[in-house]
């Protein structure tokens, strides 16, 4: 169903709800992933590791500092493993490798992620695909209402979920609910391309409070609430007024703002200033032959990064004998991500090619100029990284925040480093004292990385001093806190707002501006 013939309240019309068993938890999460990820040995045995991404580094220091619940994947096929992580109620949802394949590669990340980044590669629209995240979002709906205690809070986040607000809502109109994107909200003109666009819209819309990072994704987001959801039609409409901040659905009130996600900045200053670390950070530079200058990447393998634009950056500075290759080392971590999406496999090859390019032509036996890993690193092995690397290179063509970027600056107490920093990332918003440049424009990201790698002591360090500054005040404490506080003090319980709904009809509806 498309646009047509729907006639929506965001929430259940009468106020009862499904009979079923509720839980106790009076905080819950609800992600696509848990913060662990199963992985099976080939002798059998069962390892949980920290999933990737940015969300599960953002969240999981929440969730450890206040009890509560987390629904979600354990990243294989057919697992209910629950595993035990101290302080956090794990609820795992299983998927088939069907609903992998449609929910999670097909429709997550073939449609929305690139439709949400700029259509940076053409999204696929496949009905099936379609079906499959309505099927899956329904279910991570009920998992959630089965963990969640009476009038307990719940956040939903990010793309893979935004059916589940309203879903939850029809369920358990007793709740609160919260829900946070990590990634950007499109421009409305990208967004209008999805067949599905009202669903979306209204699916999110059953929450009390819809987090973006930026004020961009909320007003984009703002628009096409009025513009989609409330349409008429032959039964009657819901009115749907927006305006800044908040959308009126028939009685109930929808919040809306920017919430900027930050990373536990205090935690890796203090790690980062650690002997352990400080000598790993000596003995890596050793390791690399004491080279001038590090250039450092850091990412998920993923063509939103840009790193593609960094390796033509450098070799066309190397070929402009602007870069010394006797004296540099640039080394690029990438984490493999959704390996079986045929827009990564491709992005994969390109990128290997590029960094086999530049060792080809510019490097000498045992001393190659990128030094190219495609495995996740362990935590403090990344902080030692951070703490050695002279540049630091983020240069996504488009990115919801980028907590790399924050990672690093966290991890300079000693005020050493530089941040080249792509425009077309939330971070760039707050960390105005980096080198930005446009990804776009490759002289522009070749100039800024120029002078990055020839600032001065005293000009990095000023440098530096006002990136900290935003870093350590703008935790992820903070994030949470003002993200559930705007949750807690909206005005009306949920469950009054919910027995409160009512469809308005005929000349009584309206969008207004
Ligand atoms: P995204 O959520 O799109 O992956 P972010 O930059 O916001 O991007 O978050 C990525 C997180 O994953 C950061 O905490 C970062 O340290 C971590 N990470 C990225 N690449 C690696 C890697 N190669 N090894 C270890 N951790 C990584
Ligand atoms: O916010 C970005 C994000 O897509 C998260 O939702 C996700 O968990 C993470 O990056 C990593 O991606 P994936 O879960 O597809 O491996």
């Amino acid at each position: 169903m498309a646009e047509s013939g729907h006639v929506s309240n965001g929430g259940a019309p009468d106020g009862h709800h499904a009979d079923h068993h509720h839980g106790d938890a009076e905080f819950v999460v609800v992600a696509n992933r848990l913060p662990v990820d199963k992985e099976v040995l080939p002798d059998g045995t069962v390892n949980w590791k920290r999933s990737p991404g940015g969300l599960v580094t953002a969240l999981e220091p929440i969730l450890r500092s206040q009890t509560g619940a987390w629904v979600g994947w354990s990243g294989i096929a057919d697992s209910d493993d629950n595993p035990d992580i101290e302080g956090i109620d794990i609820h795992a949802v299983p998927l088939s490798t069907r609903e992998i394949a449609e929910y999670y590669e097909g429709f997550s990340n073939a449609t929305l992620w690139p439709l949400y980044h700029d259509v940076l590669v053409k999204p696929e629209y496949h009905r099936e695909w379609w079906n499959t995240y309505v099927e899956v979002n329904r279910r991570f709906a009920e998992k959630a209402a089965e963990a969640a205690g009476e009038g307990a809070i719940v956040w939903i986040q990010d793309y893979q979920l935004q059916l589940v607000p309203k879903m939850l809502r029809m369920l358990r109109p007793d709740l609160r609910i919260g829900f946070f994107l990590h990634i950007p909200f499109p421009p409305v003109e990208l967004f209008m391309q999805l067949p599905w666009r009202t669903e979306i819209v209204e699916g999110l819309l059953g929450a009390d409070l819809i987090g973006f990072h930026l004020p961009g994704g909320a007003q984009n987001f703002l628009f096409l609430a009025r513009r989609l959801a409330g349409q008429a039609t032959s039964k009657g409409t819901v009115g749907v007024r927006s305006r800044f901040g908040v959308v009126q659905v028939g009685f109930r009130t929808v919040r809306v703002g920017a919430f900027p996600i930050s990373i536990d900045s205090g935690d890796l200053d203090t790690k980062s200033k650690s002997k352990e670390i400080r000598t790993r950070a000596a003995a890596l530079r050793e390791e690399l032959g004491n080279p001038k200058t590090i250039m450092l990447g850091v990412d998920r393998l993923d063509y939103t990064k840009g790193i593609d634009v960094r390796l033509k950056a450098l070799s066309e500075l190397l070929a402009e004998k602007r870069i010394d290759p006797a004296d540099t080392v640039m080394i690029q971590l990438a984490t493999p991500s959704r390996e079986r999406v045929d827009s990564y496999v491709r992005m994969r090859a390109g990128i290997e090619q590029l960094v086999g390019n530049i060792n080809g032509t510019y490097g000498n036996v045992g001393q190659p100029v990128v030094q190219y890993l495609h495995r996740p690193v362990p935590r403090d092995e990344l902080i030692a990284f951070f703490v050695a690397a002279d540049v630091m290179l983020v240069t996504p063509l488009r990115d919801g925040m980028n907590l790399v970027a924050k990672e690093y600056v966290a991890c300079r107490s000693d005020l050493g480093g530089a941040l080249v920093l792509s425009e077309f990332t939330g971070a760039a918003a707050e960390l105005r004292s980096a080198y930005q440049a446009n990804p776009y424009d490759l002289d522009g990201v070749k100039d800024a990385i120029e002078a990055a790698v020839e600032q001065s002591t005293q000009e990095g360090r000023r440098r530096m001093r006002a990136l900290r500054r935003q870093v350590l005040t703008h935790d992820v404490a903070k994030w949470a806190e003002s993200f559930l506080g705007a949750l807690a003090s909206t005005t009306e319980t949920a469950s009054d707002a919910n027995r409160g709904v009512h469809l308005v009809t005929g000349s009584e509806s309206g969008t207004d501006s």
